[in-house]
């Protein structure tokens, strides 16, 4: 008995030294929150605006807290953000990335260099390839959205906006890269779709690790299902999968990866493709529904591309054609893009603010940057942060606005939702073309509100940190194609 208790004084006394934390002079205010070790992660993983928007009242623009016994310092001063974005000396991006690899895919590739990955990356979805993929992806959009709305019908179809955005984008991503040209091999896209839709759904809490039983089981047949549905693509050259595919599975080959890893690593990049481009295609059609100017200034300028002589598709590919629309994408991101931008601190190192004081981090922390709170809805930057303008991005001259400031200083982060830096987004292009050429093809049709004062959905607060938002809810829409153009 004696031995039991003095066994279990210390087990407390070892877990009270290993978690036990005071703020030193140099370190950012600490909150470690009431609950012992889990700390804020409740109120974090509810509705982390919310929370950091309460602990930026309370502590101002860097802050430490503890979640799930981590220390995360949580840094919303953009002025500030090179710090965490240019170094990768100090600051870890792939050891905070491996373990959601591992958590939500399973995912183990100990040989992994994420160099070699990103540089074949860049070769694939920028420059020359960039316009061979524009290519694809325009043929497998039109295909699709002929096949659910046919010309010539004399009734419209109502749908719900957001799963129709996402299924016709998904769908049409998921050939380009994974399915390709001929489509040989690849699994049906509407199965991959549904099966994605069921593991999407529940992401945010597989990464939480806060599945009820049934949902474990609902992610564990899903992620099962997508594995199979991806076994085949890339396996050949001539499997009809675009070459990106190809290459990424020698890539992985190389590394040492078996096909078991390769179908999970194959998962994931679904995930990085795929995940993003179908919500924000539809806040941005959304917002454009709701707001009559906005939605007229962007059918005038789509109507005179599609004057011109040259094909549309070659005129919408090329920056600066645009300038309403990107304006318009731009505003759509800055309201409804809210990736957490997180890094693992290797060594110690000092962040300097906009205002000149410096702050130490500590090893073995993590830094997180979440520029959803600032810049993107800080009111000092952005006016009535919280309204859709679709001009707020234009110049009177009707040139892309890039002037913001914060504290009398130019910004040079005014808004991030591609990330930025060494891990920015690689796909961005090929994402902005992609929302365009779709957002394109289906004003082109009659669409309109099921109910002419519906107001947008709210949104899933459990996905802040999770790159694009989605929603609660949907938008009801009815749409028919026009007979003539
Ligand atoms: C609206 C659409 C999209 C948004 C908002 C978006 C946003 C992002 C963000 C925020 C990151 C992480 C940056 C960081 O942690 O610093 C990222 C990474 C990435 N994105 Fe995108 N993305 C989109 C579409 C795409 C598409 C279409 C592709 C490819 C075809 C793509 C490929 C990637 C890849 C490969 C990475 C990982 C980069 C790395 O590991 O360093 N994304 N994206």
């Amino acid at each position: 008995m004696i031995f039991t208790v003095f066994l279990l004084v210390q087990v407390v006394l070892l877990y009270f030294l290993a978690t036990h934390r005071s703020r030193s002079e140099r370190d950012p205010p600490l909150d470690k929150g009431a609950i012992p070790w889990l700390g804020h992660a409740i109120e974090f993983g509810k509705d982390a605006a919310k929370f950091l928007n309460r602990m930026k009242q309370k502590h101002g623009d860097i802050f430490t807290v503890r979640v799930v016994g981590r220390y995360v310092t949580v840094l919303l001063d953009p002025h500030a953000y090179d710090c965490v974005i240019k170094d990768s000396d100090s600051l870890d991006f792939q050891r905070y990335a491996d373990v959601l690899m591992e958590r939500i895919f399973m995912l183990r590739l100990p040989h992994h260099q994420p160099t070699h990955t990103k540089a074949l990356m860049k070769r694939h979805f920028l420059g020359m390839n960039l316009a061979a993929l524009n290519g694809t992806m325009s043929r497998h959009l039109e295909a699709l959205l002929k096949a659910e709305m046919p010309p010539n019908q004399k009734y419209w179809k109502q749908t719900e906006l957001f799963d129709f955005s996402y299924g016709v984008l998904f769908k049409a991503g998921y050939l380009t890269l994974f399915g390709g040209e001929q489509n040989n091999n690849s699994a049906d896209p509407a199965s991959v779709y549904d099966e994605y839709r069921k593991f999407d759904n529940l992401l945010t809490k597989v990464a939480r690790r806060s599945l009820k039983p049934e949902e474990r089981r609902t992610v564990q047949s899903a992620r099962h299902r997508l594995w199979e549905l991806l076994a085949p693509a890339g396996q050949t050259e001539e499997s009809g999968s675009n070459a990106w595919i190809y290459a990424y599975r020698r890539l992985l080959q190389r590394e040492g990866a078996d096909e078991e890893m390769q179908k999970r690593a194959l998962l994931l990049q679904l995930w990085a493709t795929q995940g993003n481009v179908g919500p924000a295609a539809f806040w941005l059609l959304g917002f454009l529904l709701t707001n009559p100017e906005a939605l007229s200034a962007v059918r005038s300028e789509f109507k005179q591309i599609s004057q011109m002589e040259t094909t549309d598709a070659s005129l919408l590919h090329s920056r600066g054609n645009t300038p309403v629309f990107d304006s318009a994408l731009e505003e759509t991101l800055r309201l409804t893009a809210a990736p957490f931008i997180t890094r693992e601190v290797v060594q110690e190192k000092t962040i300097q603010m906009a205002n000149g004081q410096e702050y130490q981090l500590r090893k073995g922390d993590r830094v997180c940057l979440f520029p959803f709170t600032s810049p993107q809805m800080d009111p000092e930057i952005y006016t009535e942060p919280q309204k859709f303008q679709f001009d707020r991005f234009l110049n009177k001259d009707g040139s892309a606005k890039r002037d913001f400031y914060k504290g009398g200083r130019r910004l040079k982060y005014y808004t991030m939702p591609w990330g930025a830096g060494t891990n920015g987004c690689v796909g961005k292009q090929f994402a902005i073309n992609t929302i365009r050429q779709f957002v394109y093809l289906v004003l082109d049709m009659d669409l309109e509100l099921c109910d002419i004062n519906a107001h947008m959905p709210e949104i899933n607060t459990s996905r802040y940190g999770f790159g694009m938002l989605q929603p609660k809810g949907d938008l009801l829409v009815r749409m028919k194609a026009r007979k003539t153009h």
